[in-house]
């Protein structure tokens, strides 16, 4: 095995594309790191799915449109965004640059991209906070200790994020399949630096007639009770992150979340669950036009997010693409990663005839079938 090799210190000429980043990354981190990151849960079904239910989309462009006042500015909740494209909560930065989250912070001011900063960075989310100049928004997963997991809000009101976005789907890891055949696991001194005073976890036995999965590792995990009490604790606007079934937009609208992300974690979590494109059009019927909805999962193009805009999406989160990006060139990587996927986006609706994101209707693709 090989080692990875550093980062680049400037743009090669033949990386035009995310794709182009997936392909170098593998070469900037070692095949562990890789599989863990790349990796979706089960057989992958979920994590193939989320490009292929996007491939299946067409567009229809209207010729002969006047967009010389074209822009993609987009408000979700209090919060104005240059572009609808987010940097999706993303763990352990520093396992593939060393300059981790703060890298990629760089990277998000200088293109003005709104960044979801998670529970298990690398660095403290009042660095984090600080450095950061666009939206901030802030990953929640919670904690066994409920009064531990208050403390992490409290702690991100008072470093001025402006969103909650609560992780839903992910109480268990799932089957890491990828993963486990490459041998990962997380290098010593890669930490979640924010839960570092997490209070110790009791320690219990399970008596035998009881399941390690139902009565161990789930008995502590939140419910619908604890996403009511954390509303009544905090002012910040809450998204729900993780969901796919309409019932459950439906119920997060109902216990008053501010928004949810149709997502299936990158396919890394509960395999054949199907794509949040696919499920996209229903949810957003249900909810009506001004509910904020944004989704992620395979977004690697501009006409992803024409589409995911199409069929209702106020914006979307890239995952993947952001580590890919910083393990080959830091955050200049991540810059460019972002310029490209924002040029594709205004190209996209330069050529299709619609100059804004309003503009962008279902009218303008041929829908899954
Ligand atoms: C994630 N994701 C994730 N989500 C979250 O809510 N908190 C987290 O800490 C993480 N960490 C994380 C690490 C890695 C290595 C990956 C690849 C993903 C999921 C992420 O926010 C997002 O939902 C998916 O990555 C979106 O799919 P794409 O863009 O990666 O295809
Ligand atoms: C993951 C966790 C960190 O997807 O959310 O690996």
């Amino acid at each position: 095995m090989t080692a990875p090799l550093p980062p680049l210190t400037e743009i090669p000429q033949d990386l035009v594309s995310l794709s182009d980043y997936e392909t170098r990354a593998k070469d900037h981190m070692s095949s562990d790191v890789y599989a863990y990151i790349y990796g979706g849960g089960g057989d992958e079904i979920t994590l193939r799915r989320n490009r292929e239910a996007l491939d299946a989309i067409l567009i229809t462009p209207k010729i002969l449109v006047d967009v010389t006042d074209g822009h993609t500015h987009t408000v979700i909740g209090q919060d104005t965004f240059r572009h609808p494209i987010l940097l999706a909560p993303v763990a352990f930065q520093k396992l593939v640059h060393p300059s981790g989250e703060l890298g990629t912070i760089e990277a998000v001011n200088l293109l003005e991209t709104g960044m979801v900063v998670s529970t298990l960075a690398t660095e403290t989310l009042e660095t984090m906070a600080d450095q950061l100049e666009t939206p901030k928004w802030f990953q929640l997963y919670f904690q066994q200790d409920r009064g531990f997991t208050l403390d992490i809000v409290k702690r991100a009101e008072k470093a001025g994020y402006t969103a909650l976005v609560i992780t839903i789907d992910a109480p268990l890891h799932g089957i890491r399949n990828r993963a486990q055949r490459a041998g990962f696991v997380l290098p010593d001194g890669m930490e979640a630096v924010n839960l570092v005073d997490r209070p110790p976890l009791p320690s219990k036995s399970l008596p035998p007639e009881h399941s390690v999965i139902f009565q161990g590792m789930m008995s502590e995990t939140p419910t619908w009770a604890d996403m009511k009490w954390i509303r009544s604790q905090t002012d910040l606007p809450i998204y729900l992150k993780g969901i796919l079934s309409t019932e459950d937009a439906l119920q997060a609208a109902e216990f008053k979340m501010d928004g949810i992300i149709v997502s299936n974690h990158g396919g890394r979590v509960l395999d054949c669950v199907p794509s949040a494109i696919e499920v996209l059009p229903e949810i957003r019927e249900a909810l009506g036009p001004d509910y904020p909805i944004l989704i992620d999962g395979g977004i690697v193009r501009g006409t992803d997010v024409f589409k995911a805009i199409a069929l209702g999406a106020n914006a979307v989160l890239i995952g993947r693409p952001q580590l890919y990006a910083l393990a080959v060139a830091g955050s200049l990587g991540v810059a460019h990663m972002l310029r490209l996927l924002r040029e594709e986006l205004e190209v996209t609706m330069a050529l299709a005839g619609t100059p804004t994101l309003k503009d962008i209707s279902k009218h303008a693709i041929i829908p899954l079938s």
